[in-house]
């Protein structure tokens, strides 16, 4: 009998055969853009499919957004005659939603009317009634759209993947690392995650469906290197957001994308706070969430017990410059970003990320084969 670890890449392999028969244009391993709010919009997510990936629209400032950003798509590639967007068939992108303060009916009529061929639900109020009815409807809406669910505790994981009634197509197992929201308190590195993930869907205690659920790493995901490991911790394919914020299709204010390039050590320049939500005017997400991003003179200030309202005029202020004085390290705005940000050293294209990780997947992989005996 093989060994756990053995059991679990048998597992994986077997899983990325499911995903490539469910989007068919994808090569193995899938890598994916995840659904970063505002950010990943209709550009980014088709140039992610044209190198043979899934790119994920993010949720937009307000919630019809997602009907103009998928429009944007059915036309683009029905001007390009692309194969896959016949009106009868699925749209190869996907879209995500946050379930905490989504709307489910705006999502419901854009899922039935575009017919994306996967969602990307996240962050539920805690419990699973809502992220249920989430799922329960859009299956409803479109009947051969992928759902994922995107988790960052086992128990998490086990609560969506014993759900007999919606049970969730795919689990993004989102590791501590990852920019942008998250676990607050009990989040864990995917080093971790991922395999205790794995190996409890395949316990006998799961429903028996639940063990052909594939699983995505995402977080701290910025090159081959974290792909590979990623793969050989369980995962069928990969996710990365921070990564694609550095590409040319972003919607993404230039000096944001500075930041990115520029910032380095995520462990000591990265932090989830809730502090850059609250400045920006956005509160009430669950407390089991926080995002991470990178530190700026907002939270210097705050540490030093500067008050909030004095933090928010400044804050304001800096935001209605731009610049350096909204980004950067003397700058005060959110800067939502992973702790993989020393990892991103330039802006490029989406088609020249994934096909260059792809490469890099294959060249390490072949390396370790060589070197290992
Ligand atoms: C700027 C930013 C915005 C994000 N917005 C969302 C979102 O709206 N919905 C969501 O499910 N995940 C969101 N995420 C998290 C991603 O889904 C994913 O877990 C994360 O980007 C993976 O880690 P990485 O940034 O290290 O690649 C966001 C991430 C970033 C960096």
């Amino acid at each position: 009998m093989s060994s756990r670890p053995v059991r679990t890449l048998l597992r994986a392999a077997s899983h990325r055969a499911l995903l490539k028969e469910k989007f068919p244009w994808t090569l193995s391993p899938l890598v994916v853009g995840a659904p970063m709010r505002v950010f990943s919009g209709p550009e980014l997510a088709i140039s992610i499919y044209r190198a043979g990936g899934l790119g994920f629209i993010g949720p937009g400032i307000k919630a019809a957004n997602i009907i103009i950003d998928l429009e944007e798509v059915q036309s683009q590639l029905l001007k390009e005659n692309s194969p896959n967007s016949k009106s009868a068939e699925l749209l190869p992108v996907g879209v995500g939603f946050q379930v905490w303060n989504g709307d489910l009916e705006k999502a419901v009529i854009a899922v039935s009317k575009y017919r994306p061929c996967a969602v990307w639900l996240f962050a539920p109020r805690s419990g699973q009634s809502d992220l249920v009815s989430w799922i329960i409807r859009l299956r409803e809406a479109s009947f051969n759209t992928s759902i994922w669910v995107q988790v960052g505790t086992l128990k998490e994981a086990l609560d969506v993947a014993s759900n007999t009634v919606a049970p969730p197509d795919v689990l993004v197992i989102q590791g501590a690392e990852a920019g942008g929201h998250g676990r607050a308190s009990d989040g864990i590195g995917l080093i971790t995650l991922l395999p205790e993930i794995s190996d409890a869907l395949e316990s006998i205690e799961i429903n028996n469906a639940a063990k052909s659920i594939p699983l995505i790493g995402a977080g701290g995901i910025a090159d081959g290197r974290g792909a590979v490991a990623a793969l050989g911790l369980g995962a069928s394919g990969v996710a990365l957001g921070t990564r694609f914020l550095a590409s040319t299709e972003a919607r993404i204010n230039e000096s944001y994308q500075t930041e990115i390039i520029r910032a380095t050590d995520g462990a000591s320049t990265t932090g989830r706070t809730q502090l850059y939500n609250h400045l920006r005017g956005t509160f009430g997400w669950p407390e089991e969430f926080s995002p991470r991003g990178l530190l700026n003179q907002s939270w210097t200030d705050y540490k030093a017990g500067v008050p909030f309202d004095e933090l928010k005029k400044l804050h304001d202020e800096a935001v209605k410059e731009g610049g350096n004085s909204a980004w950067g390290p003397n700058g005060r705005t959110a800067t939502y970003a992973s702790a993989s940000v020393g990892l991103i050293r330039e802006v490029q294209d989406a088609e020249i990320i994934v096909r260059k990780l792809r490469e890099d997947i294959i060249s390490i992989t072949k390396s370790l084969e060589m070197s290992i005996n």
